[in-house]
């Protein structure tokens, strides 16, 4: 996916420094050539041996010591790469670039650089709070460089709050999205519904079903990095909200089809990956229901079919996609569903499979469209099954009449 793609990893002195060891790791496995530049705090906590062994590239550390490649290394390898990621960036790093200070390798080669720049803070929560930190990050990005949220969760002091570095896995997805760009999307509005919904039962129950919500945002998350402005409207997911995107969150059916009527006439393709009850409880208890009740029949009414409303309730020249997830005759339930409610594209999979679909980070797709075509994804990531769904729906966007919206 990287190959040869030339990549300066930025490693500075922040207590998850090992965790650049997988991220430096992981480029390699896809091909990039990743060349680390490190701190001398960051060498206190990783030894440049390690980074040197996974890369196969000299570490560059000290400004003033014998240059080993180039003439004036800080300004050639920053001239070398494609693409400049620090991970982790401490707050003094980040404080550092905003402030255009060049005192070390990193920093100068940062200042040196006239490529993206991709900056990923990692540090105690209050530390990331502080106003000063968050004014730097909020300068950074003004003046172009990308920066990954940090993740909430345990703290290497034991604390929980926002501060985590992602995971490595998060990292270089960012990373291949950004070097593998298309823009082709730029302001094309586009809604996605995520996850599954609750139906509540009493108070504390409900009925809902196994999706994870990761094909809903994934889809999210590359329609925006190709350009699109997103509104996903998600069920109860644990995901983090993917950067850059609106998120609405809703629980029942009910407040999806809301959510989604809402915001339809505001968007140009529509997009229904969420997997919403189809049947809801009669009945809500108010309260909990009690087991000496004894054997207990819920009766089950149908909840709205919101793909086929916002397809009858579509304009010209608005593009509805819908998912089928099927666990027998899966083309077959999928072209009959895909007629019946008269939509642009189909994407079928099937959901009875363990190594796919519901609550894995895998999908094997085919995608149906009304003339009779179907294109078959091979079992990849979400992410790429993902980018060949919006591949088709620019397709379909250039043959369709713009409608204005
Ligand atoms: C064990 C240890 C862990 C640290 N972890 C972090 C961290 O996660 N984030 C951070 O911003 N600073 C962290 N610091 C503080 C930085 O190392 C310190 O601010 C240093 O000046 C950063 O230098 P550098 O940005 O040049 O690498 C840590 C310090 C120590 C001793």
């Amino acid at each position: 996916m990287l190959d040869g793609r030339k990549i300066m990893l930025g490693v500075t002195g922040g207590i998850a420094a090992y965790k650049a060891v997988e991220v430096a790791s992981r480029l390699r496995k896809l091909g990039a050539e990743v060349a680390v530049v490190m701190t001398r705090n960051a060498t206190r906590l990783v030894s440049p041996l390690t980074f040197r062994t996974i890369t196969g590239h000299p570490v560059y550390t000290e400004m003033f010591e014998e240059p080993r490649r180039w003439n004036v290394e800080h300004v050639e390898l920053a001239q070398w790469a494609e693409l400049v990621v620090v991970a982790p960036a401490t707050a003094n790093l980040l404080g550092k670039v905003a402030a255009g200070i060049a005192d070390d390798f990193l920093t100068t080669a940062i200042v040196a650089a006239d490529c993206p720049c991709l900056l990923v803070p990692a540090m105690n929560h209050r530390m990331y709070a502080n106003p000063v930190v968050q004014r730097n990050i909020r300068l950074l990005r003004a003046l172009g460089y990308e920066i990954m949220e940090p993740e909430h969760g345990r703290l290497a002091s034991g604390a929980v709050g926002k501060g985590r570095l992602p995971e490595p896995d998060r990292i270089v997805r960012r990373v291949v999205q950004m070097l593998t760009r298309r823009e082709d999307m730029v302001g094309v509005r586009v809604l996605i519904t995520a996850g599954p919904t609750r139906e509540p039962l009493d108070p504390v129950r409900y009925l809902s079903n196994r999706s994870s919500g990761r094909m809903g945002y994934a889809l999210a998350e590359t329609a925006r990095a190709r350009g699109a402005e997103v509104v996903l409207i998600s069920g109860p997911t644990a995901l983090a909200a993917p950067e850059g995107v609106q998120l609405v969150r809703v629980v029942t059916a009910e407040e999806m089809r809301r959510a989604v009527l809402d915001h339809l006439a505001w968007a140009r393709v529509v997009v229904a990956a969420a997997a919403v009850a189809d049947w809801r409880p009669v009945e809500v208890a108010k309260q909990k229901l009690k087991k000496e009740q004894g054997p207990l029949t819920i009766q089950l009414v149908p909840t709205v079919d919101i793909l086929a409303e916002v397809s009858q309730r579509r304009r010209p020249g608005q593009l509805v996609v819908g998912f089928a997830a099927e666990t027998e005759d899966v083309l077959a339930n999928a072209r009959a569903k895909l007629e019946r409610k008269g939509l642009d594209l189909m994407v079928a999979n099937n959901v009875g499979r363990p190594d796919v679909g519901f609550d894995s980070e895998f999908n094997e797709v085919w995608l149906l469209d009304p003339g009779g075509g179907c294109l078959h994804v091979p079992r990849c990531r979400k992410e790429e099954v993902a980018d060949r769904i919006w591949d088709r729906v620019v397709e379909l966007l250039a043959n369709a009449t713009p409608s204005g919206g």
